[in-house]
């Protein structure tokens, strides 16, 4: 397993680019199983999440080749020969869900096994499921598997989500698009990734209103046609980049960054002392003279302060002058990353889902364990910030969210390397 040896090297200086963004290229990646006419993905991230979800398709007789390096996805549906998303593919990673709506509302069937991710909170796909039932699915779980069948189609139908979920309302969302008549999603995920989606539906054919709101409405159509689509940025990859130069110092502008992707980010960077500036061509970040200050953190759905920047920023409040407090209200088990920071010097006391972080004036480098995405690479961040050097380990993690993360810290100034591993 490969490892990550970062060395902290003073303040950072330059341009990142940022790539599309992992969680909508995952989302818009199974909308080719609405259709029989061709998608093609530009802007796509190079990342093993995304071969993941390729393996997904193509073992469901679906056509994906990449082009231009993985940056273009094309992608066609013409025969699906099998409806059955095995558990061997499906465990490695939760989105794999995102096959069942489209596969159920364009064929009437599918059986997808239950999904497995990362190791974050028990994670069900029960609003999921009730979304595809509101619309006439029959479901039946056995042996692991969900087994889904709409033997007269899906039908239009009223979803109201009791919390909101991003990947249950994009299920619902691709489904509704071909089910006889109106649906309508009360309570639904408001994410840049549901408008990119709801967006590259549209120009497949599909009649969508309200992406971005909280009721989105969808008039479904007998069939979707082709469609190009470039992938949104990556907010968090965005987000991620934008706490190098605020831990380490220095001033780095995120190529492709969007204001409006970061909002509530962007605002708690301001309250710690962080200055962000829009530019002709992205975002640009520098810390302001003297030490962060401590900022409480509560996320929350979009456009709340999103959980996939908590680690991060807990990275960047373990030096910050004073008491911060960070609530994490998605999931449950979100704050693996403690531990290994404090093995770092941080100072943080968890409590269910609360985690306190007194600031500390130095981190130091030490050995660490990555224990999911965003974990390991708030490790990276905090070993950019630390004396000497951090070995960060299992940074599989890392590779399915982060493309050239290495190359992409090194260009400015980071000092950071791979040790391959067997
Ligand atoms: C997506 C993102 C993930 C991000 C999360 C929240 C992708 C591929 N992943 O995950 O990076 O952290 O949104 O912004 O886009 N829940 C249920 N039942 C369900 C579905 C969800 O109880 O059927 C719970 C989850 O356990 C969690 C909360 O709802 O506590 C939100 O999860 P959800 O928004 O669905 O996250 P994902 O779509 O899995």
């Amino acid at each position: 397993m490969d490892s990550i040896i970062v060395t902290g090297n003073g303040p950072l200086n330059g341009q990142i680019p940022i790539a599309g963004a992992k969680n909508a290229c995952l989302t818009l990646m199974p909308a080719t199983l609405l259709s029989e006419e061709p998608l093609t993905l530009t802007n796509a991230p190079r990342l093993s999440d995304i071969k993941t979800m390729t393996t997904l398709l193509q073992s469901l007789g679906a056509e994906v080749a990449q082009m231009q390096g993985g940056q273009v996805l094309a992608l066609s549906s013409h025969d699906l020969n099998n409806h059955v998303a095995d558990y061997d593919i499906v465990r490695k990673m939760r989105a794999s869900i995102l096959v069942l709506g489209p596969m159920l509302a364009r064929d009437g069937h599918a059986v997808v096994s239950l999904p497995g991710g990362c190791a974050i909170g028990a994670r069900p796909v029960d609003l999921h499921l009730k979304a595809l039932e509101a619309m006439g699915a029959e479901l039946e779980l056995r042996d692991g598997y969900v087994h889904a069948r709409a033997p007269g189609g899906l039908r239009g139908g009223v979803v109201e989500f009791p919390f909101v979920s991003v990947g249950a309302t994009e299920n619902a969302l691709m489904a509704a698009t071909l089910a006889k008549g109106t649906t309508v999603l009360k309570n639904a995920a408001r994410e840049p990734e549901i408008v990119d989606l709801a967006q590259c539906l549209r120009k497949m054919g599909a009649q969508i209103e309200g992406e971005g709101t909280s009721t989105i409405t969808i008039q479904g159509v007998d069939r979707l046609g082709g469609a190009t689509h470039a992938v949104v940025p990556d907010r968090i990859e965005l987000g991620t980049y934008m706490l190098a130069p605020a831990i380490c110092g220095g001033e780095v502008e995120c190529l492709g960054g969007r204001i409006e992707l970061v909002a509530a980010f962007c605002e708690r960077l301001d309250a710690a002392g962080i200055s962000v500036e829009e530019t002709a061509t992205g975002l640009k970040v520098a810390r302001r003279n003297g030490r962060v200050r401590a900022v409480d953190v509560v996320t929350e759905p979009f456009p709340g302060f999103p959980t996939d920047l908590q680690a991060q920023m807990m990275a960047l409040l373990t030096t910050a002058d004073g008491v911060s407090v960070l609530e994490e209200r998605i999931f449950e088990n979100r704050f693996m990353h403690a531990p290994e920071l404090m093995r770092m010097g941080a100072r943080i006391e968890v409590h269910g889902g609360t985690a306190t972080v007194t600031g500390v004036e130095h981190l130091k480098g030490a050995p660490v364990m990555a224990t999911d995405l965003r974990a390991s690479v708030s490790l990276i961040l905090a070993g950019l910030a630390a004396e000497g050097e951090t070995i960060v380990n299992r940074v599989y993690h890392l590779d399915r969210g982060y493309e050239r993360v290495e190359e992409k810290l090194g260009a400015v100034g980071a000092k950071i390397e791979r040790i391959s591993g067997q």
